[in-house]
């Protein structure tokens, strides 16, 4: 541990993202003074490593946060509605990961490459958006910056590990119960609090998070939702639909996008996202290069290809978006929140 630093808290350290949070400070080799690792209860004694060193997993309390100057929470939103303003009472600055604050007003939802500056609005809570959402505004920003953005519809085609280290677990279960001819008894996918539960093992469900009165799933309108608020586009026509596949890690997505200049060839918008932070075009359907979830495991980039001017709409175009749901999705942008708080100058060591 260094002298100088920051003193971070994970909380949530032992989930699926608080593992890959915990890679990824290591990986950036944050500047880190001391660091704190909490969760429920239930790992509570548990030790974790970080850079080869133990750290002993406390329980999550108020008073844990004291000292602490950033905290990344990813423990559910309950957690987070309980334990975020006790962090920002005494004085940390707090990275969301859950859907508590994301559509508060005041709370900036941030993906960098689009909206760093709306962390300076920041009242001690920060929002990292949905796995599903940051990599298609990610994607869409370059495009939008030069051509403009009318209309956007999307379908996803998400990873089990979006729905937690119980659901990677399930799906192994029963991919090994079926291989072997036996029956299986869904208990948490597609969503572990619903009624109803369908296997996911060599399965599609159409169904992320739970179904609102409008016929979308809770999912579905957080894709729409935060799209508008982190491209400041409320106007912006969104639609999504959400699938969950049996794929452990990466979220792909089909996104059909209209903008407001006419004209443009399908090369114009390749040399936008050829040129974009954090993207990286694979586009060459010739030598079938295009991007799948199991090529992007572990990597902090987006990846786009098939890009395809629509045969019938001027403005619209085709594009195929995949990431890792755990780093871009949320560890990673996270973690590049907290570097760019550092880098802007709005955080200091205490
Ligand atoms: N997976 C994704 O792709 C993704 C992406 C973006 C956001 N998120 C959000 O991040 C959160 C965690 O997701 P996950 O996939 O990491 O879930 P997970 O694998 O189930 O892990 C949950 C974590 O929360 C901790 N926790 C549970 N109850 C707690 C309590 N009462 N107090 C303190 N800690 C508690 C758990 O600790 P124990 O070990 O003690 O149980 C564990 O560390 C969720 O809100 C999810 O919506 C997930």
């Amino acid at each position: 541990m260094n002298t100088r630093g920051f003193h971070i808290a994970v909380v949530g350290a032992t989930g699926a993202v608080g593992q890959q949070m915990l890679r990824t400070l290591e990986e950036r080799d944050f500047p880190i003074r001391q660091l704190t690792l909490l969760s429920s209860a239930r790992s509570a004694g548990k030790t974790l490593l970080y850079k080869g060193e133990e750290f002993t997993v406390q329980e999550a309390k108020p008073e844990s946060f004291e000292g602490v100057d950033i905290a990344l929470f990813s423990a559910g939103g309950s957690i987070s509605k309980q334990l975020a303003p006790e962090a920002v009472k005494r004085g940390a600055i707090v990275v969301d990961n859950t859907s508590a604050y994301r559509m508060d007003e005041g709370v900036p939802l941030v993906v960098p490459e689009v909206n760093k500056e709306d962390l300076k609005k920041h009242n001690g809570i920060i929002a990292n958006p949905n796995c599903s959402t940051i990599q298609m505004v990610a994607a869409l920003e370059p495009i939008r910056q030069s051509y403009g953005l009318k209309k956007v519809i999307v379908s996803t085609y998400q990873a089990v590990s979006g729905a937690g280290a119980q659901a990677i677990n399930e799906m192994y279960g029963q991919t090994e119960s079926i291989l072997e001819g036996k029956e299986v008894t869904p208990e948490i996918l597609p969503v572990g609090s619903d009624k109803k539960h369908y296997q996911i093992a060599f399965n599609a469900i159409p169904q992320i998070d739970k179904f609102q009165d409008n016929g979308f799933t809770f999912e579905e309108m957080k894709m729409i939702n935060e799209t508008k608020k982190i491209m400041h586009m409320p106007e912006l026509s969104v639609a999504a639909t959400c699938v969950r596949l049996p794929i452990e890690t990466g979220h792909s997505e089909s996104v059909y996008f209209e903008v407001e200049t006419q004209g443009l060839s399908a090369a114009e918008i390749k040399n936008k996202l050829k040129e974009a932070p954090g993207i990286v075009l694979e586009d060459n359907p010739d030598e079938q290069v295009y991007p799948m979830p199991a090529h992007c495991v572990g990597k902090k980039e987006v990846f786009v290809g098939r890009v395809r001017k629509d045969l019938d709409e001027d403005t619209g175009f085709h594009m195929w978006v995949v990431s890792d749901n755990l780093l871009k999705g949320a560890a990673w942008n996270s973690v590049q929140i907290a570097e760019t708080l550092i880098e802007m100058e709005l955080v200091k060591e205490k």
